[in-house]
């Protein structure tokens, strides 16, 4: 009988052994072996020309480039995959549909089915000398983006709003758990401790939430070459739901619109100055300027209403003054 008990107390403990292991695999997206690659191939994406080695030499435009007259960007950063693919891999069929972004060249989402030699014949020119990255990069760097794209790419469409750009549904309290215990060491608690050069303007973490989720959320699984001591989701086994999670967080720290610079004329970036009675931010500046637009349709009312009256009153004045 003793036998039989620790046997089968030994029996539970393996399957218990055995069946963490597996749910551990679930958790997590990528292996360890793969997310190697594939954090290498993600930053290659956001800007191989600063991650290559040896830097390359590149001047103008890329030729692909000038098949567009839509995007107004210009330079070395016309080279970068995601200028013409996007942050969310929808090209133009995604967050780069319109605005300044817009090119009209397509997304890369629907190529991660195809096999590695299809994908690094398209990133050797296969389908057009121009569109040849392999010249300027080692065999590894191919493979790496070639492992991005099968196994890097996720859709986080429906998980966002396409008006306000806030992320649906999500657990705001393992979003404030994971950014507590990983980002606010670096970004501080509010986000503000790090500053980012976004669209010529000097934004913090909150308002990079709010104003580019996409490029917040492929940066935080993959980090970024401008930040090799960051630390990144897929080291730590994040899944898709946990990245949305901490961008859910992340999206109600101040925005930094709070402490704008008071407008001086000739010292401020034209176009995307953030205008003080814009659009409700939050569900607290929403219910003001929704008081404040019923307190102005009551004092209007009331001034209507008095003018009326006051003409009533002249009228009966008039009237009685000819009796
Ligand atoms: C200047 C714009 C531009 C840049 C930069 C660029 N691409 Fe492309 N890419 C295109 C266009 C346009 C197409 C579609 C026509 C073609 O296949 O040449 C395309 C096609 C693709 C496809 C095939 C998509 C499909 O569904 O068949 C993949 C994959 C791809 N690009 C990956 C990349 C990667 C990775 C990089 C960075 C190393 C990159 N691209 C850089 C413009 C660009
Ligand atoms: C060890 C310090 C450190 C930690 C920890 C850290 N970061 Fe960063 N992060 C940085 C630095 C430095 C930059 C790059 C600033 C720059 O672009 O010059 C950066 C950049 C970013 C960017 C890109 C901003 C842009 O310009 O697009 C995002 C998004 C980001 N961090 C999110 C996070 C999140 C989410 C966490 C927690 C999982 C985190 N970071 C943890 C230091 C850190």
């Amino acid at each position: 009988m003793k036998k039989f008990i620790s046997g089968s107390l030994l029996l539970l403990i393996l399957i218990l052994g055995l069946s963490l292991l597996v749910t551990n695999g679930y958790a997590s997206p990528l292996s360890k072996l793969d997310a190697e690659q594939v954090i290498r191939g993600a930053q290659l994406y956001d800007d191989w020309t600063k991650v290559v080695v040896p830097a390359p030499t590149l001047t103008g435009n890329q030729p692909i480039w000038s098949q567009q007259t839509t995007s107004t960007l210009g330079g070395v950063d016309t080279w970068r995959c995601v200028s013409c693919h996007g942050w969310d891999y929808k090209g133009s069929e995604g967050a780069f549909r319109s605005g300044p972004n817009y090119t009209g060249f397509p997304g890369i989402y629907a190529a991660r089915t195809k096999d590695a030699s299809e994908l690094e014949g398209i990133l050797g020119g296969a389908n057009g000398e121009a569109h040849d990255f392999q010249a300027y990069m080692g065999d590894g760097d191919v493979q790496a983006l070639v492992a991005f794209i099968q196994n890097g790419l996720i859709e986080d469409d429906e998980f966002i709003d396409p008006i306000s750009l806030k992320v649906l549904g999500g657990d705001l309290a393992n979003g404030l758990t994971l950014y507590s215990g990983t980002c606010a060491q670096c970004h501080g608690e509010d986000g503000r401790q790090i500053q980012f050069r976004y669209e010529g303007q000097n934004i913090n973490l909150g308002k990079l939430a709010m104003q580019d989720p996409w490029r917040f959320l492929h940066r935080t699984r993959f980090g970024t070459a401008r930040a090799p001591e960051m630390v990144i989701g897929a080291n730590l086994g994040w899944t898709a739901q946990e990245g949305r999670d901490v961008l859910l967080y992340a999206q109600t720290l101040p925005t930094g619109m709070e402490t704008a610079n008071t407008p001086s004329i000739g010292e401020q970036t034209p176009g995307n100055a953030q205008q003080p009675g814009g659009p409700a931010s939050n569900i607290f500046t929403g219910i003001l300027t929704a008081l404040g637009a019923i307190a102005t349709g009551l004092l209007f009312a009331v001034i209507i209403g008095a003018i009326l009256i006051g003409i009533i009153l002249l009228v009966v004045w008039f009237l009685r003054g000819r009796k």
